[in-house]
């Protein structure tokens, strides 16, 4: 098991389903804090039950809108209530799977839909990131992953707003970088590749997650668990001297 994460106090945003939901029982396992926060309230809540069903008192839910600054300024209050201190944010929601997008080509995108895009995709970070940092910076420490996607490194066929929202999280997270590390906040990135989150999967969604396969260096449907691992590390003591890096963990698709 990974150490050094006993008892941080952890933020996942959109962590109600998918692999958010993971990274949060990965916390946990490691003996973490967690704050499962999620726009799908009751998502969150029976995420964090479990958890605290297997030991009390380490997961607190919330129902956070992440581009709603005001609901973002309310989830750090209430972790900080309820912990004391914040030592780690994983800024994962987004417009993805669970709330459905166009895969379509560039005209068939509504403007709406763009808007929107970018508001939860990149947007929420900017307010999340505003909502933690006064927290971190007194506590001169903290750790903030960002998740992009592999989409941005390989291009992608069909939604542009989607990878384009996830390209702006990789400048974001290098910019913070610089802006944050002189408090000692190291802030990374992940970029996964195709992951098998959906909670049931289609027949269509599981050729959809197959087809990358032969693309991979390692030949298997990439699953939520592949990820844990990438992020534990990323918020432990062992990469205390990394920051302002996006980690590519898709099976060796894409090289860095
Ligand atoms: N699954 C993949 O193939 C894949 C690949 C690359 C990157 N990613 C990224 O990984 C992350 C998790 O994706 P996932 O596959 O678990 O998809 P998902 O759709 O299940 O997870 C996203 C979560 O964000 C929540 N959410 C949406 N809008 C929100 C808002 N405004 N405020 C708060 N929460 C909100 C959703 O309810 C959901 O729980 C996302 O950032 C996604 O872009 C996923």
């Amino acid at each position: 098991m990974i150490q050094g994460l006993k008892d941080k106090v952890v933020i996942v945003t959109g962590a109600g389903h998918g692999i958010g939901r993971a990274y949060s029982r990965g916390f946990a396992d490691a003996g973490a804090r967690v704050a499962v926060t999620d726009i799908d309230g009751p998502a969150a809540e029976k995420v964090a039950s479990e958890i605290s069903g297997k030991a009390e008192g380490r997961a607190i839910s919330a129902r956070v809108d992440v581009a709603d600054e005001a609901s973002t300024k309310q989830m750090a209050k209430t972790v900080l209530d309820r912990f004391g201190r914040i030592d780690i944010l994983v800024n994962n929601a987004a417009i993805f799977a669970t709330i459905p997008m166009n895969r379509g080509g560039i005209e068939t995108i509504d403007p709406a839909e763009w808007d929107r895009m970018m508001a939860v995709n990149l947007k929420g970070l900017f307010f999340c990131c505003r909502a933690v940092l006064p927290t971190m910076r007194a506590q001169k420490s903290g750790k903030i992953v960002n998740i992009a996607s592999g989409t941005v490194l390989s291009g992608s066929l069909g939604r542009i707003h989607y990878v384009t929202s996830k390209a702006g999280v990789i400048g974001f997270t290098r910019t913070l970088a610089r802006e944050v590390g002189g408090d000692n906040i190291q802030v990374n990135c992940i970029a996964p590749g195709s992951t098998l989150s959906e909670d049931n999967p289609t027949e269509e969604i599981l050729r959809m997650r197959q087809a990358p396969v032969q693309g991979r260096s390692l030949k298997r449907v990439q699953k939520p668990e592949d990820l844990v691992g990438a992020m534990l590390f990323l918020c432990s003591p062992l990469s205390d001297f990394m920051t302002g890096q996006t980690v590519s963990i898709d099976g060796g698709q894409n090289f860095l």
